[in-house]
C-alpha cells in the first residue's frame, strides 16, 4: 500500500485519541484467565487487535466485537497456538503467560514484531523457568508448568512485555512471585488494574511488583487507557507545522508528562484544557538532547517521530537505550535530504530542509514519522509499505484528513 503526502502549511482541527494498542493486547490475553465473561471498552480498531482476537477465536474462545467494545468468553481454551497470525504481532507472546496460568501449559509458534532491532523473548522464557516451568524451544515453543515455585525475578533490563507476561503467568496458582525491576509503564498498570478487578492479588510497592497466586479469577468490565503514543504522534505532527492549531482529545497528562516536557522544550506551544490539549506549531524548533528509556523516560515509540521534527533544529541528538537499532528511518529520511546519522548508539540530527521523495516505511512508528516528514517537505512524498501504520493507529487517514493533512492512499 502506498500513501501520498503533500506539504501542508497549516494543520487545524480536532483529533480524538483511541485506546492504547500496548494495553489492549495484554488485556485481551488477560481475559483468558477466567471462564466468566470479560467486557473490554475503548478497544482500538487496529490490525494487531483484530489479529489477536482472530487468534483467540481459533483457540475456541467466544469473541463479540461491537464498535470499541469487545466481549470475551473463554469458557474453554485450547493450548496449542499455531495460527500464522502469531508471527505477525509481538503482542501474541502474552498468550504464553495467560495459558500457563489457566492451563499450566502452552505450545506456540514464535511471535512476530516490528523490525526495530532484535526482538528476543529470552527474558520471558527465563522468567517462566524461574516460575518452575519446563521450556522446550524447537520450531515451536513448548512450556509446561512442572512445579509451583515461589520466585523472585530480576530481568537483565526493564522489559514491558516480559513484566506483563510474568504477571499473567503468576496470577493463578498457590505461590508468590516478586518482580524486582518491573516495567511500570501506564500500559502495565492498566493490565494490573484489570487483573485485580478480576480478583488477582497484585501489589506495587517501592517500584517492585508482588503477585500472589489465587484460585480463580472472575468476570470484569474494564476500559483500556488512551494511547499515549498516538497522542504524542499527533502532538509532534502538529508541532512540526508552523501556524498549526490542533486540539487533541482524551489526554491523560500523567501518561504524557515527559512527552509534553520535551515538546515544550523544543518550542511547541501546548495549552492544557481538562482532558484535551491545544497544540500550536511554532515558527522554529529548538535543538535538544534526549535519552530514551523506560517510563517515565521519553518513550522509544516516539523516537523516530521526534527525529523528524528535530531536523528543523540544529545539532540535536537522541540516544535510544531501549532499541539502539531503531534506526531504519534514518536511511529513508536521508532520501529526503535530512542530515541524520547514527554513531555509537546515538542519532545525530542537523538542521535540514526536507525534500519530497519516494520512501519506505520499515515499521509502525517509522510509518508515522515519514508522514510527518512528508507534511514538512516541499512537494509530494510517496510512502511505500504504509500498511504498517494500520497495525497500531486507529483510523489514521480519517484523523489526518480531519486536521487538514493532504494525504491519500493510492
Ligand atoms: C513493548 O515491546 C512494546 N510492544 C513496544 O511497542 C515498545 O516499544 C516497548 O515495549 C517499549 O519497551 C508491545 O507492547 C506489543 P521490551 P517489547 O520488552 O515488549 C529487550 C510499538 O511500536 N528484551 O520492553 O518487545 C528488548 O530488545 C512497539 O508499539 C530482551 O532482550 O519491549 C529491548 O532492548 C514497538 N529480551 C528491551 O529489552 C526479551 O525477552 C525492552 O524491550 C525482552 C526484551
Amino acid at each position: 500500500m502506498i500513501m501520498k503526502v503533500t506539504k501542508t502549511n497549516k494543520l487545524l482541527g480536532d483529533v480524538y485519541i483511541s485506546g492504547s494498542k500496548n494495553a489492549a493486547l495484554p488485556c485481551i490475553c488477560a481475559a483468558l484467565l477466567t471462564k466468566e465473561q470479560v467486557k473490554l471498552r475503548n478497544i482500538p480498531d487496529i490490525e494487531d487487535v483484530n489479529n489477536l482476537l482472530a487468534i483467540i477465536k481459533d483457540l475456541g474462545v467466544r469473541v463479540k466485537k461491537e464498535e470499541d467494545e469487545v466481549i470475551i468468553n473463554a469458557k474453554k481454551v485450547k493450548t496449542v497456538v499455531t495460527n500464522k497470525l502469531v508471527s505477525k504481532l509481538r503482542g501474541s507472546y502474552y498468550l504464553m503467560g495467560a495459558l500457563l496460568s489457566r492451563k499450566r501449559k502452552v505450545e506456540i509458534i514464535y511471535p512476530g514484531g516490528c523490525e526495530i532491532g532484535l526482538r528476543p523473548i529470552d527474558f520471558h522464557l527465563q522468567g517462566f523457568k524461574d516460575l518452575g516451568c519446563e521450556v522446550i524451544e524447537e520450531d515451536i515453543i513448548e512450556i509446561t508448568k512442572k512445579i509451583d515455585k515461589e520466585s523472585i525475578i530480576q530481568f537483565p533490563t526493564i522489559s514491558m512485555g516480559a513484566t506483563i507476561n510474568l504477571i499473567l503467568a503468576s496470577c493463578l496458582g498457590n505461590t508468590a512471585t516478586t518482580i524486582i525491576n518491573p516495567s511500570l509503564e501506564p500500559e502495565t498498570i492498566c493490565v494490573i488494574e484489570m487483573l485485580n478487578k478480576m480478583g488477582a492479588s497484585i501489589i506495587i510497592k517501592d517500584d517492585k511488583i508482588y503477585i500472589k497466586g489465587v484460585k480463580k479469577l472472575s468476570k470484569v468490565e474494564h476500559s483500556i487507557i488512551y494511547d499515549r503514543i498516538e497522542a504524542g504522534s499527533y502532538l509532534f505532527l502538529a508541532g512540526a507545522i508552523p501556524n498549526s492549531k490542533v486540539t487533541i482529545h482524551n489526554i491523560n497528562y500523567k501518561h504524557l508528562e515527559i512527552i509534553i516536557v520535551v515538546a515544550r522544550k523544543i518550542g511547541i506551544k501546548i495549552t492544557k484544557e481538562d482532558n484535551r490539549m491545544i497544540v500550536e506549531g511554532p515558527p522554529k524548533i529548538n535543538k535538544t538532547n534526549i535519552l530514551i528509556g523506560a517510563y517515565p523516560f521519553f518513550p522509544t515509540d516516539l523516537q523516530q517521530i521526534l527525529t523528524v521534527v528535530l531536523t528543523k533544529s540544529s545539532n540535536s541528538k537522541i540516544e535510544d537505550s531501549i532499541f539502539p537499532n531503531r534506526i531504519t528511518h534514518l536511511k529513508e529520511l536521508r532520501k529526503m535530504q535530512a542530515y541524520v546519522y547514527d554513531y555509537n548508539r546515538t542519532i545525530y540530527i542537523k538542521k535540514s530542509t526536507l525534500k519530497s521523495s519516494k520512501v519506505k516505511a520499515t515499521d509502525l512508528r517509522c510509518a508515522f514519522a515519514l508522514i510527518v516528514a512528508g507534511a514538512m517537505a516541499n512537494g509530494t512524498t510517496y510512502i511505500k509499505d504504509i500498511d504498517y501504520l494500520f497495525r497500531g493507529y486507529t483510523k489514521p487517514v480519517e484523523k489526518l484528513k480531519s486536521i487538514g493533512l493532504n494525504v491519500e492512499i493510492i
